[in-house]
């Protein structure tokens, strides 16, 4: 019989484990209207969730940290230029309070949970 190597088991555990969280913050994009522009892997009037974990990826702790402050700052004031042209368009509902963390939560799980594709060419980070 062919053991089955431990880190295949331990990832196929974690992926049990963190799943269903994936699936709830996915849910909370949906249900704030992320989904209409932004879609995983494909480009369509915003980047993809992909490119958008791509680009913003580092080992750096402090650095993820001030990219996600810096990707909720985006989201709830809009505006264009890091993409391309087109504008996201501002939402302040999420500036504040419960509306606040389910943007916290969207962002973390793009970052963390949405597989990378690739940063583009055309991306040109704010800071
Ligand atoms: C009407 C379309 C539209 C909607 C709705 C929308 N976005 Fe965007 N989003 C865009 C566009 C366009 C860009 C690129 C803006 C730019 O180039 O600066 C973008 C950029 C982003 C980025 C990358 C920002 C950066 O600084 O690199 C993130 C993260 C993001 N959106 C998340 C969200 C989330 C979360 C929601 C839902 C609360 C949302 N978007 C709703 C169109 C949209």
């Amino acid at each position: 019989m062919k053991l089955i190597p431990a880190s295949i088991l331990i990832s196929a555990a974690l992926m049990a484990v963190s799943s269903p969280v994936a699936f709830a913050d996915a849910a909370l994009a949906a249900s704030n209207g992320c989904t209409a522009c932004h879609q995983l892997e494909k480009k369509v009037i915003g980047p993809a969730y992909g490119q958008v974990s791509a680009c913003y990826a580092s080992k750096d702790a402090k650095k993820l940290a001030a990219n996600k402050a810096a990707l909720m700052k985006h989201v709830v004031e809009g505006g264009a230029g890091v993409w391309g042209a087109i504008p996201m368009p501002a939402h302040p509902q999420l500036k504040e309070g419960a509306k606040n963390a389910e943007l916290g939560k969207i962002i973390d799980w793009v970052m963390k949970d949405v597989k990378a594709t690739e940063c583009p060419k055309e991306f040109k980070p704010k800071a």
